[in-house]
């Protein structure tokens, strides 16, 4: 990344990703959103925690069934608890599923997709910056199974789920981080060179866009978006950015204005019948997918082969 390109990000953030610049973007927010999601069902990946949590209750109160997919038990029954009892809606499940571990994922999916007749909208928000280089049990590292093989494997396996079900949405909770990345596909490991947590971290969340836009192109019944929540003062930001955390303080966002525009894009009739599928966004809008004008041309080859990369991981580990 270079350092202009760091600059430019870092004061565009500073205007728009925190809680000043939320609160200047929603005094034009017009959210659309009473509508009534009573039979609706809706996934959540990470939602004992910052934004998916808010997430998950924000949906809950306008009545939707929400199924919690999250790593840790004890953690999750309390949030489950937590909504449960603010919205009054007992439509709310746990399952437990680590979203690192691949082959998992896809039991996991796979399972659902037989218990359950229908999912209406996907919310893929599990996220992690891991900053020493670390496998799953397939020896795919760490961010990258969590972050775009398990985002992948779970979307992928429930897309028949989805297509078959009234209005479908897949949200992707990527970052504006990637923005400072380009998609790369020569090393999706993480094999060579010095690890950087916050650089894979930043890749994964390119490779959500670019996902976004394939699956967009080749399921058009179902509504694909990707966003950025700004940056949010959750468990996330303190562990794994300790100094930018102590840094931006009280100007990180609340979680639930972390939550906004994903509660927007998963409730709203106008998230669909306005913004075209596989679209960035922020605050209830639309962002690019770059920073700068030199960064729009990525080589179509990069793009089909990181298509095939993804695919053949797929099938080869899962093994069909
Ligand atoms: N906060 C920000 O400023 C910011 C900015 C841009 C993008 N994001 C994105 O927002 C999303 C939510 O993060 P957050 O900021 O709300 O952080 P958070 O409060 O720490 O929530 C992250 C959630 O993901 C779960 N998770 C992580 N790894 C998992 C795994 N292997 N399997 C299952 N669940 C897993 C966590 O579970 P545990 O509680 O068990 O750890 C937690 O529920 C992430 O995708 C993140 O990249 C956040």
């Amino acid at each position: 990344m270079s350092l202009y390109r760091n600059a430019i990000w870092f004061l565009n953030g500073i205007h728009h990703y925190t809680r000043k610049g939320y609160e200047a973007a929603a005094k034009d927010f017009d959210k659309d959103l009473d509508v009534s999601v009573v039979g609706r069902s809706f996934m959540i990946t990470g939602a004992n925690s910052g934004i998916g949590r808010a997430t998950a209750m924000a949906i809950a109160k306008k009545g939707g069934t929400v199924h919690m997919v999250c790593r840790n038990k004890d953690k999750a029954e309390e949030a489950r608890a937590d909504i449960v009892n603010v919205s009054g809606n007992t439509e709310v499940y746990v399952h437990i599923v680590d979203m690192s571990e691949t082959r998992k994922v896809w039991e996991f999916a796979e399972a659902f997709k037989k218990q359950y007749p229908s999912l209406n909208v996907l919310i893929n928000n599990a996220g992690c910056m891991v900053h020493k280089r670390e496998v799953n049990a397939e020896r795919l590292e760490k961010n990258f199974a969590t972050n775009t093989m398990g985002v992948y494997v779970l979307t992928q396996t429930l897309i028949p789920l989805l297509q078959k079900s009234r209005d479908p949405r897949v949200i992707t909770v990527s970052s504006g981080g990637m923005l400072v990345q380009k998609l790369r596909v020569n090393d999706l490991q993480s094999e060579t060179g010095c690890f950087d947590g916050v650089m894979v971290y930043a890749q994964n969340k390119r490779q959500q866009v670019v996902l976004t836009q394939q699956w967009a192109k080749a399921y058009p019944v179902i509504h694909f978006s990707v966003m950025h929540p700004g940056w949010v003062d959750t468990p996330a930001v303190s562990t794994s950015m300790p100094q930018f955390h102590q840094m931006m303080g009280d100007r990180l966002r609340s979680v639930e204005q972390g939550a906004d525009t994903i509660v927007w894009l998963a409730l709203s009739r106008a998230a669909v019948s306005h913004f075209p599928s596989s679209w960035l966004h922020s605050d209830i809008t639309i962002l690019s997918h770059n920073l700068t004008q030199s960064s729009q041309t990525l080589p179509p080859l990069s793009l089909s082969k990181f298509q095939c990369l993804i695919y053949l991981l797929h099938h080869t580990l899962l093994n069909h």
